[in-house]
């Protein structure tokens, strides 16, 4: 894991192997450094374009041996996303040529404030450093190979100890987000539901928080109903697994649920194969909470936190559900199954209910639910959806803070008429149209509190990268969540 520190200096003083200097579109560095830089600005080969990176060789004209130029774009434009990409980028860069030690200059903006640069550029950095190997058996040291070491090298004037603060919870944000992306990589056949579970009682032990595993029998006797039926045909078994953080004293607390099918064949309802290995990532909403849930004991955040995750497999089988099959759920409402493949919305009916008992302050439930919203929205954003405006918002606002964008979907009743049942109340699909909002307008019939959902299925996952993250699964919505919940700690985390 590299180490991240913010400190002072002169940029011609700093001795790391490399570095790296951020430039906006026609601005120039630092005097001391336009002898090494000089040239590259006249001639044109760099003109601070983002994404543009001129790596130059310093011959002792400054104390680091390589001088990494990295156009910002431009300034009026810059965010703390551009920010992370750049963070990632720099990183990347310095491990393709192996180095040990990299300084950054921080950029400022009066978009946003130190503390939130240091926050993004340290979760850039770790972010992009984040790759998945555990499976690679090459003996050769591209493996073991890590970054040493990041500096935050802060302008004049600058306060310290809000970078350091903004690194420390930038480090903790990538740290969770990257858990949850091992958690979701790791194939089926590692990662069952009790694998899952056996990951929740290292969080809690680590971060001193209460866990509680139901097993098949627990699940059934807890009237986790669609749970049951689900993970009925798989022979690793189902779990239910419930985390729970403390710093809010008395609080009612914010109820984090998270979808964990930890492969998605679709049962009896089989998906085709092209493609069906991309199911193992079926769990990411699950583990984006479990990576939440490891951040927010790292920050140790003033807030009451319980996390829910119905962990199983979805597997065809002679013991499997069925099409047609009508099964009462704890609730009380009785739903018909028309397709085994829409067994997302079937588990997290049953968090949502649970999570009643606690007098939730707000519940959010994030779920890789449905193609139709991959449709609707591409990879660019995960669909909203909640029966609570100002809850729907304070979740976008998070999403946009993380670089995790949301976009607010309706639950028009519409969609709940199309999920009426003929033979039971409901039926668990409403055809062809509106697929993500139609499973929305389903969770609706068991939220019975302020609820928003995250419906991640195209967002999670991916087989094209940006600076920070890699091919396979991003972590979303876990830094998301954590914002929202520092949010609600008052910003003071
Ligand atoms: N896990 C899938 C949704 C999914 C599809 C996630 C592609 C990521 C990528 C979910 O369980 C599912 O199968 N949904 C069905 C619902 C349908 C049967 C109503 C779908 O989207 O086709
Ligand atoms: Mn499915
Ligand atoms: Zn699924």
């Amino acid at each position: 894991m590299v180490r991240i520190a913010t400190r002072h200096s002169a940029l011609e003083e700093v001795a790391a192997d490399l570095v790296a200097v951020g430039l906006f579109e026609g601005e120039q560095p630092p005097a001391p450094l336009m002898e090494v830089a000089g040239d590259a600005l006249s001639s044109g080969d760099f003109s601070g374009k983002r994404g543009e990176t001129t790596l130059l060789y310093t011959r002792d004209a400054v104390s680091s041996p390589r001088l990494l130029l990295l156009g910002l774009g431009d300034r009026a434009a810059f965010t703390t996303e551009r920010l992370r990409c750049a963070a990632g980028t720099v990183v990347r860069r310095a491990r393709s040529a192996k180095l040990q030690s990299v300084a950054f200059a921080l950029p400022a903006s009066e978009g946003f404030s130190v503390r939130e640069a240091a926050q993004a550029a340290a979760e850039g950095a770790a972010l992009g450093l984040y790759r998945f190997t555990s499976y690679k058996t090459d003996t050769g040291n591209s493996n073991t190979y890590e970054l040493e070491s990041l500096d935050l090298i802060l302008a004049e004037g600058t306060d310290e100890s809000e970078a350091s603060r903004g690194a420390e919870v930038g480090a903790a944000m990538a740290a969770g987000a990257n858990l949850a992306r091992s958690l979701a990589n790791e194939p089926s056949n590692t990662a069952t539901p009790e694998y899952l579970a056996r990951q929740a009682r290292e969080i809690a032990a680590r971060h001193g928080m209460d866990v509680e595993i139901l097993d098949r029998s627990g699940i059934e006797a807890a009237d986790l109903v669609g749970l049951a039926a689900v993970g009925r045909s798989s022979a690793n078994e189902p779990r239910f697994i419930v985390l729970e953080h403390r710093g809010g004293g008395d609080e009612s607390p914010v109820v984090l649920v998270g979808k964990a099918v930890t492969f998605d064949s679709g049962g009896i309802s089989i998906k085709p194969s092209a493609g069906m290995e991309d199911m193992k990532f079926d769990m990411s909403g699950g583990a984006a909470v479990l990576g939440a849930m490891e951040t927010i004991g790292t920050l140790g955040l003033a807030v009451n936190v319980v996390a829910l995750v119905p962990a199983t497999e979805n597997l065809p089988g002679g013991s499997a559900f069925k099409p047609g099959d009508v099964l009462r759920m704890g609730s009380g409402k009785t739903v018909e199954i028309l397709s085994t493949d829409a067994e997302g919305r079937l588990i997290l009916a049953d968090a949502l209910t649970y999570a009643r008992r606690y007098d939730p302050a707000a519940v959010i439930d994030c779920a890789t639910l449905t193609g139709a919203c991959i449709v609707a929205l591409g990879h660019h954003a995960s669909g909203l959806m909640g029966n609570d405006e100002d809850l729907i918002s304070e979740v976008q606002f998070a999403g946009e803070r993380a670089g995790e964008r949301a976009w607010h979907l309706p639950l028009f009743e519409e969609y709940t008429e199309q999920i009426k049942g003929d033979t039971a109340d409901i039926k668990n699909t409403g055809g062809r149209y509106g697929g993500a909002l139609t499973a929305g307008a389903f969770l609706k019939e068991f939220a019975a509190y302020p609820w928003a959902h995250l419906d991640v299925a195209g967002t999670a996952f991916g087989k094209k990268g940006n600076p920070y993250t890699p091919k396979g699964a991003t972590g979303t919505p876990a830094r998301s969540l954590v914002e929202f919940l520092i949010g609600r700690a008052g910003g003071n985390e």
